[in-house]
Parts: structure tokens; C-alpha cells; sequence
């Protein structure tokens, strides 16, 4: 057993996430991590709020509320959505939390103190309509390198490229369009990038047989590109005040503490059973500890470069980044996920359609993993009715209620195993080793495509066997196959468990039993498995587990979430 740190890039807390993002960072977050705890590991899961920055004070100011009360709003909004889709932070906290300060300071110091931090007279835009100093993500302008015309001043989302605002070319003030935009000179605190890049490019190559490639070579990218200095400070009111003389009226920059975010949530994890819990455990000396993070393809450089610049230069023992799963993007019906266009699913809306599962299932079939995929409605129905229903669905219903009308609602007794069992155990056991080996690799698509292949191991057994002819001349083979039936249902079922954690519960519900009492999934062997359920055993066939999507339903989503505009 291994102690595993899992962190999800931590959503901003504006604004309410959409499939795009359940499946950029917290989905899969949280399929590794139910997967590693039943591989027996000791996981630590860490998400939460990112709240500091522009963007909460514009949106509190537009909501008429004070910026601690929008971020208590929508703390409370994100947390209830994660819980519907059965996200199992072992912590979901946020970035405003006193231990994240704490940290933070600490963090910073430490900086300081070994001479990363300098400072300089900037200039920097200020909107006179806006009466304010406008946030780099509050810029919007042409980009210099790649020519979009709606970048970010801090980051361009088409090419990526990490951006300051005054390289915009036509900058406006994205609050209220306003091109009345001076520049103002004030001073700034600087994190000395160049001073810590030799150590950086020396921990970054020691990484190149661990990383996906996707990651290395951004990394490799920004360290070839030479690093600039940085500045860590904004004139802003939200945020944590800077804790060095002459700065107290700015605030760290909202990609500071964010990161830092990840070791202050695990003390307020700690700080809630102090007595058990230590947060030093999992993140200073702690060689013990793997780190995995899960994060868009835009946080990257962020993660990759910028975080662990940070750690370095205190010269601490923090736990670094072991490895970094980027993801690419999702898009809806082949366009952009909009809220104020009113296009796309949203998460709430997503569960208020159907359960978490389904959407949990079509998300990591259709992983944006090596490269964007998309939503579609046509693409998701199908899922449902054909992989869930058609194949997961139609197998457990059919199993169970043949047993429980031909013979009674009990695991039969009487017949033996045949060669036709044995091939099917091989054949199984060749699909489970794979299908963990890709949940352990986090190749997430490859992964699903085993399990539905699992699934249809059952449908061709059954087809083969036919249990229901085979019954009138031979009853005591039937009950030996709707036997091994019976023990795939619970076998599907926890194998399904990291993806659908519901659905597995009512599988194995249906037996009687619990997903949380079974052995685990380490050295899963199913010819062991497939005995499990003795003859005798009580079942229930209950409610199908999913439902069938109609044409029809199908045709009214696609209007109501905006696939037709
Ligand atoms: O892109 C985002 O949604 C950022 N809020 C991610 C921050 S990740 C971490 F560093 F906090
Ligand atoms: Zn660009």
C-alpha cells in the first residue's frame, strides 16, 4: 500500500462548471481516486474553490453582494453539485480559507527570505470608466503571437501562451467594454523565475519517463523559451493582503495562493480531526507520498512550471508533482460550452436530466485525453440505451429474472463448470488485467472500452449457453450457468465501481451485498471471483438499472440545451 496525494485543479469559484470542466479535471480526479483507494491505498483527495481575483469582486459587485457572501453562495453551489455527481473529495475546500493564508505567507517568506522576490515599478492598465486597475483576465484584446481577437491579459486560450496585459494589441476593459484604458506605473512584487530555472530544468528532465508527453513537452517548451520573472502582487481589495512592509494594500495574484490552495485545503482537511489527521504528513519530507494532479490542458504551464518554481525556491522538502494528467477539451455539439448563450449542459442541470452514472459513464468513455472530443446528444443517448442499457442493463435484468421465474430468487445449486467456463475466466481475466492496468495508467478511454468489453463477455456467455433452452433437458447445467451469472453481475459490478459508483451499489444491492465490504480489486482474479456467491444465496430483481432515452427525448434536450442554434 502506497500513500496517494490526488489533487483536481481547483475550479473558479464564479460560475457554474459544465460537463467540459466535470470531465477536464474533477471526473477524472475522482475515477483515479475511488480506483486507487480499492486497489488498497492510503489516497488523499483534495479539491475546492478558487476565489480570489477579479473575477469574484465583478461578479459580487453585479449580484449586489459583498464578495465574501458571493463566494459563500456559490462555495455552497459547487460543493452541492460535485456531491450529486459523486465526487469523493476526501476535503472539498477553498483557496479563502485561513489555512490557506497561513501557508501561503509561509510560502512566500520562504522566498523571500532565499532572495526569489523582487521588486519593480510597473505599469499597469487602469480602466478610468471602471475606476479600477484592471486584472489581467479583465483585459480582453488581440493576441500578439496568434492573432485571436478575444484573448485574455493573461492568457490567450487559443494558442495558450501565457500572456501580460500590455501586450494586447486594442485592449478593452472586459467589465464594461470601455477602450479608456491608461497605464499607470505602481510597484510589484516579482517571483525571480530565471534564478530558480536551473533547479527547475534539472527536477523537470528527471521527469520525462513519468510524464505523459503532453505535459514534458509544455514544460519543455516554457523552460526552452527561457523563464520571465513574474509578478505575484495585484491591486486589488480580494485577496490575502501581502505580508511584506510597503505592500500591505495589494493582494497576492490569484495564481499564487491558488496552487498553494492544494496544501492549505489538506490543513483544513487536518485542522477538522487534529487529533488523526496531519497535513505535514502528505506534503513536507513526505517521500512516502505519490502526487497525482488532474488538470485542463490551459493549466499546464501553471502546474508544470510555475508551482513547482515556487516550492523550490523556499528550499522545503514540499512534495512535487510525481504525475500530471492534462486533459484536453470538451466541446458541445462541435462548439463552445456558453452560459450566457445558453448553450451546453451545465452540471446541475446535467443530474437534474438523469443520474450522475450516466454522465459519468459517456464523460470518461469519451475522455478528451489525447485529444478534444465532443458532446453530442445523438452521441450520448446512443451510449445510454446501447452500452448501459443494451449490454450493463439488459444482462442483469435478464439473469435475474430468469433465475428467479425458473428456478427461484436464489443463487441455484446443482451442475459443475465446463470448458465453456474456463474460456470465459480466461478470456475475463485477460480483459480485467488490462482494464486495471489502464485505470493505473489513467488511460482512461482504453479503460472504459475493456469494461464494456467485460460487459459483453456476460451477453456472449449467455447467448451461447442459452440457459433458457438448455433448462428443459438439462436443469442442473442451467443452474450452473445462471450460477456464474449471477457471480458476473457482482464482478461487473465492482469493476464498474470507480466509473458508476451508484449503479455498483445496486448491483450488488440487488445481491444483497455492499460495495464497501468486498476485498478490493488488487490481483482481482476472477476464476476466485466467480465462485464467490454459493448456491442458496438471495437476490432481488428489483427496478431495471437504467432507463431507455426515446427519439423523442432525445430531440427535446438537443433543443432545450441550445444544440440547434
Ligand atoms: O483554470 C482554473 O479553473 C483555475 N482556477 C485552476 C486553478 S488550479 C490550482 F492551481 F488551484
Ligand atoms: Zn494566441
Amino acid at each position: 500500500m502506497s500513500k496517494i496525494l490526488i489533487t483536481s485543479a481547483l475550479p473558479y469559484i464564479n460560475g457554474v462548471p459544465h460537463l467540459g470542466h466535470m470531465v477536464g479535471c474533477l471526473l477524472p480526479s475522482d475515477v483515479y481516486a475511488r480506483f486507487m483507494r480499492m486497489m488498497g491505498h492510503e489516497v488523499l483527495y483534495i479539491a475546492g474553490t478558487d476565489e480570489h481575483g477579479t473575477t469574484s469582486e465583478v461578479g459580487a459587485l453585479k449580484e449586489g453582494l459583498s464578495v465574501e457572501e458571493y463566494c459563500d453562495k456559490y462555495y455552497n453551489q459547487h460543493k452541492a453539485t460535485y456531491k450529486a455527481f459523486n465526487l469523493s473529495f476526501d476535503c472539498f475546500g477553498r483557496t479563502s480559507s485561513e489555512q490557506n493564508k497561513e501557508i501561503t505567507y509561509h510560502i512566500f517568506e520562504q522566498l523571500d527570505k532565499n532572495g526569489y522576490i523582487e521588486e519593480r515599478t510597473i505599469k499597469q492598465v487602469y480602466s478610468v470608466d471602471d475606476k479600477r486597475f484592471l486584472a489581467d483576465r479583465y483585459i480582453t484584446g488581440t493576441c500578439p503571437h496568434c492573432g485571436y481577437d478575444k484573448a485574455r491579459g493573461d492568457q490567450c486560450e487559443n494558442c495558450t501562451k501565457v500572456l501580460e496585459p500590455t501586450e494586447l494589441i486594442n485592449p478593452r476593459s472586459t467589465i464594461s467594454g470601455s477602450t479608456n484604458l491608461e497605464v499607470r506605473e505602481t510597484k510589484h512584487l516579482f517571483l525571480n523565475l530565471p534564478k530558480i530555472e536551473k533547479d527547475l530544468s534539472e527536477w523537470v528532465a528527471q521527469k520525462e519517463p513519468y510524464w505523459p508527453d503532453v505535459a514534458y513537452s509544455i514544460a519543455q517548451k516554457w523552460l526552452k523559451e527561457g523563464l520571465q520573472e513574474r509578478c505575484i502582487t495585484r491591486d486589488l481589495k480580494w485577496g490575502f493582503p501581502v505580508n511584506k512592509p510597503g505592500y500591505e494594500d495589494k493582494v497576492f495574484y490569484v495564481w499564487f495562493d491558488a496552487p498553494i490552495g492544494y496544501i492549505g485545503i489538506t490543513k483544513q482537511w487536518a485542522d477538522e480531526k487534529p487529533e488523526e489527521r496531519s497535513w505535514q504528513k502528505w506534503w513536507l519530507n513526505a517521500d512516502d507520498v505519490r502526487y497525482v494532479e488532474f488538470m485542463g490542458k490551459d493549466n499546464v504551464p501553471f502546474h508544470a512550471i510555475f508551482f513547482p518554481a515556487m516550492l523550490l525556491g523556499t528550499k522545503e522538502k514540499w512534495t512535487f508533482v510525481d504525475y500530471l494528467k492534462g486533459m484536453s477539451y470538451l466541446t458541445f455539439e462541435g462548439g463552445k460550452f456558453s452560459k450566457s448563450e445558453q448553450r451546453g449542459v451545465f452540471a446541475d442541470k446535467a443530474i437534474e436530466e438523469f443520474p450522475a452514472d450516466y454522465w459519468r459513464y459517456w464523460l470518461m468513455a469519451n475522455a478528451p485525453e489525447a485529444s478534444d472530443s465532443s458532446f453530442t446528444f445523438d452521441g450520448f443517448v446512443g451510449t445510454v440505451n446501447k452500452d448501459l442499457n443494451g449490454v450493463l442493463g439488459n444482462f442483469v435484468s435478464r439473469v435475474l429474472k430468469m433465475t428467479a421465474s425458473k428456478i427461484g430468487a436464489e443463487v441455484p445449486a446443482g451442475g459443475e463448470m465446463t470448458s465453456v467456463e474456463n474460456e470465459l475466466i480466461a478470456n475475463l481475466q485477460e480483459k480485467t488485467d488490462n482494464y486495471l492496468r489502464y485505470m493505473e495508467n489513467m488511460e482512461f478511454r482504453k479503460a472504459l472500452a475493456e469494461l464494456r468489453a467485460i460487459w459483453v463477455e456476460g451477453n456472449n456467455y449467455i447467448s451461447v449457453t442459452e440457459p433458457w433452452t438448455v433448462i428443459k433437458e438439462n436443469p442442473e447445467r442451467a443452474a450452473a450457468i445462471l450460477r456464474v451469472c449471477i457471480n458476473l453481475i457482482r464482478i461487473f459490478g465492482i469493476l464498474s465501481a470507480p466509473i458508476m459508483p451508484t449503479v455498483a451499489q445496486d448491483m450488488l444491492g440487488k445481491l444483497g451485498l455492499s460495495i464497501d465490504a468486498h476485498s478490493g480489486l488488487k490481483g482481482f482474479n476472477i476464476a476466485d471471483e466467480i465462485g464467490y456467491l454459493k448456491p442458496g444465496h438471495k437476490f432481488e430483481v428489483g427496478e431495471p438499472l437504467f432507463e431507455r432515452i426515446t427519439p423523442e427525448r432525445c430531440e427535446e434536450l438537443k433543443a432545450k440545451y441550445g444544440s440547434k442554434k
